[in-house]
């Protein structure tokens, strides 16, 4: 059985968290690749998905979200997982006191909920270097308190990644 970590990163820090998640699952035992989701050719040759994207303005990048579109037949029944980078910080609440993982969950969640029925959908913090940023990224970060929603910093929770990876590893190897 092959896993396919997918996933969809503009300036490198899904690609991270992929890598890693393909890493632990290889170390627990299973076949296990991090592939970027535009270059999977054949998705119906994967056994299980763990299919992730960065978010940008409360969204999975466009490329992500139209694998899991185009290929719903090919994941249909298989076991799926969904993953995404997105909020930036160390704190786990925001100013308002709600919980910032469950707050930045993409619409995709919930879209792709009722057609897959994913065994996991989880968000981790991610990164930001503001010296990579294209233009309009960087405008984003001049609005006002732009800065303080995107602070600038490497935020990735490698435990918790770990920890996930080592469930889906588990939920694998008992079928
Ligand atoms: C312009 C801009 C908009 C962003 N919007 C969001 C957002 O709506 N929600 C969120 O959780 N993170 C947001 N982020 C943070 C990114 O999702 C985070 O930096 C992510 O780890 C980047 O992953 P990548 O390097 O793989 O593209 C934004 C970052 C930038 C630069």
């Amino acid at each position: 059985m092959t896993v396919l970590v997918g996933f969809s990163s503009k300036y490198g820090a899904t690609e991270g968290i992929a890598e890693r998640i393909a890493r632990k699952l290889r170390e627990a035992g299973r076949d296990a690749v991090a592939r970027p989701v535009a270059s999977v050719e054949r998705p119906a040759d994967y056994d299980a998905f763990v299919l992730g994207s960065a978010v940008y303005m409360g969204s999975w990048r466009k490329e992500a979200t139209e694998f899991v579109r185009e290929n719903l037949a090919a994941l249909a029944g298989k076991p799926v997982w969904l993953f995404s980078s997105g909020p930036l910080g160390i704190e786990a609440k925001d100013a308002e006191g709600r919980d910032k993982l469950k707050e930045a969950e993409p619409k995709q969640f919930e879209e792709f909920g009722e057609a897959l029925s994913p065994r996991g959908r989880q968000v981790f913090f991610g990164a930001l270097d503001p010296s990579v940023l294209g233009r309009r990224d960087r405008l984003v970060r001049r609005i006002p308190s732009g800065r303080e929603l995107l602070p600038e910093g490497d935020f990735r929770d490698w435990a918790a990644i770990d920890e996930w990876a080592a469930g889906i590893a588990e939920e694998l190897a008992a079928g």
